[in-house]
């Protein structure tokens, strides 16, 4: 596996490759890379030739207080699992190779940030948006690669794509989760033993919520403010914890037939993102 730090240098590799007719995936992250990410690019070799793979901490999609300076930074061991992985081409920059200047450009996409993470994290998918555009840009891929537990994100971005005209087939692979349901995350690492123990519950509120759509109700704050007080009790503040249409990103009506049920709660200073996906069939 090659690992480029500069723009320049990964877009002649890749143009390289597609000159000669090569389809190219992409699986861009954030690094301290977990067997999730490893099933992104396992997903990628299946619908192209070569496959590369970003490590980048944008420091743009983290509001003031929130974790950057704290997120860890793994990259030998990160290389090591890409390249066992199949990975063809990672592609490292720092923040200066990212963010020569003051930026003063951004992509914001309309409505679909505005709900969940959105409206608990001021900013933060202008900053996604924005980074996936430039790397975008940069890698110039045939199709890339996210994962579902970013559900809200993964929506943000296929918009984007579309609107945008990226000409980027963009393919959302399913939660990988630990044997007790836990959704695996970079930031799983800093739960402490007993947060650890605790942290299951959020599956199994998303469950539960599945379970009591399915078997038909439909008064969906009633739900949330339910599973809310249960996730509190339980130890966890919870941010929100919303039943959305699953392409809007709204709060969902009883008419909607594809929904989500999104939460996301704090434990300690570790914040936990999760989501169900619960199809209705009724007349
Ligand atoms: O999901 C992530 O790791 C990040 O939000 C992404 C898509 C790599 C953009 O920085």
């Amino acid at each position: 596996m090659l690992t480029l730090h500069t723009i320049a240098d990964t877009r002649a590799q890749v143009r390289a490759w597609q000159a000669s007719g090569l389809r190219v995936g992409f699986v861009p992250t954030m690094g301290n890379l977990h067997a999730g990410h490893i099933r992104l690019v396992t997903e990628a070799r299946r619908h192209a030739d070569k496959v590369v793979a970003s490590i980048f901490v944008n420091p743009t999609q983290f509001g003031p207080g929130e974790d950057f300076d704290a997120y860890p930074r793994t990259l030998e061991r990160d290389q090591a699992r890409l390249a066992d992985a199949g990975t063809d081409l990672l592609f490292a920059p720092a923040v200066d190779e990212m963010y020569p200047q003051q930026n003063l450009s951004w992509v914001d996409v309309d409505q679909l940030g505005e709900h969940l993470c959105g409206a608990s994290r001021p900013g933060h998918f202008r900053g996604v948006s924005t980074v996936v555009s430039k790397l975008f840009h940069i890698v110039t891929p045939d199709v890339a690669c996210f994962g579902e537990k970013d559900f809200q994100q993964l929506a943000v971005i296929r918009r984007m794509t579309r609107d945008l005209c990226f000409g980027i087939d963009i393919v959302g692979v399913a939660t990988e989760r630990e044997a007790d349901g836990l959704a695996m995350s970079s930031r799983n690492g800093y739960l402490s033993p007993e947060e650890r123990a605790l942290a299951p519950q959020v599956y199994a509120h998303l469950q539960q919520a599945r379970a009591a759509i399915e078997a038909g109700d439909t008064d969906y704050q009633g739900l949330s403010q339910r599973l809310t007080e249960s996730l509190e009790s339980a130890g966890f503040r919870v941010d929100y914890l919303d039943v959305v249409n699953a392409e809007t990103v709204a709060p969902a009506t009883p008419e909607d037939r594809a929904l989500r049920v999104a939460v996301a709660a704090r434990l300690g200073k570790t914040r936990l993102i999760d989501n169900i996906p619960v199809a209705i069939v009724r007349d």
